[in-house]
């Protein structure tokens, strides 16, 4: 397998076809059943600028902008799903695009969101999205990942199209080797909430870590 392929593949047919058979899911989907603006709340954040990495219509983002009265922005390679986005939400600024490119400036974000985003993105852009991200969020910014967590990291046939591949890692530790980020919060659930998240190929995460120039280098620590 060219694991290179996954983008290409994802991009031809599965982007929109993923939003086809979710976005019945989505008309139902309220605050109290986003586990991203719950963590937020229960840590105190207080997102202003917010740009979600695969939004799909940017549903979440709009619970964002009624919650946090935060401005938003989101991308996502279905072209389907932004534009029933565009007409939903008017107020949320939304373009088709994938996270290994971002059109936005430096230091435009105080939060930056990946959301089951990370797992279907193709293996040799990993390095290039942690580079646009970390580029696009500000100092002192927060950025959330909610993936899979496995023990160890591997790759499940993706059950709706062949040749692609769902790959479960740590992806926190894309930013978090670098002292600049540090996490701030990491809990552990499942699809089905909190029950079955022993189960290796079930465990799930939100991890949130934020980035903070200040405290990532501190000057001679042992000059005492
Ligand atoms: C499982 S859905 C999650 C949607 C939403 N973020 C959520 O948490 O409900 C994954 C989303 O990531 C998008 N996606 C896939 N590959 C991507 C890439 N390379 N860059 C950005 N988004 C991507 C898909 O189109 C899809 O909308």
């Amino acid at each position: 397998m060219n694991e290179s392929g996954q983008k290409k593949i994802f991009l031809k047919s599965e982007a929109d076809q993923w939003f086809d058979r979710n976005k019945e899911l989505y008309d139902s989907q309220e605050e109290k059943d986003d586990r991203i603006i719950q963590i937020l709340k229960s840590i105190e954040l207080l997102p202003q600028k917010v740009l979600e990495i695969g939004c799909s219509n940017g549903n979440r983002l709009a619970l964002i902008r009624t919650v946090f009265q935060a401005e938003c922005w989101g991308i996502d390679p279905s072209s389907k799903a932004i534009s029933e986005g565009k007409k939903r939400f008017p107020e949320i600024a939304l373009q088709v695009g994938t996270a290994d490119i971002l059109s936005f400036q430096d230091a435009t974000f105080d939060t930056i969101i990946f959301g089951f985003c990370l797992y279907l993105c193709d293996r040799k852009d990993l390095f290039k999205i942690a580079y646009e991200a970390d580029r696009c969020l500000k100092n002192e910014g927060t950025l959330i990942i909610q993936d899979f967590l496995p023990t160890f990291p591997y790759k499940n046939k993706y059950s709706h199209l062949s040749g692609l591949y769902s790959y479960k890692m740590d992806y926190s530790k894309m930013f978090s080797w670098n002292p600049v980020y540090s996490e701030v919060a990491n809990i552990v659930y499942s699809h089905s909430g909190f029950k079955d998240r022993d189960i290796p190929n079930e465990k799930i995460a939100t991890i949130v870590l934020r980035k903070n120039r200040q405290y990532a280098y501190p000057e001679e620590p042992y000059n005492f």
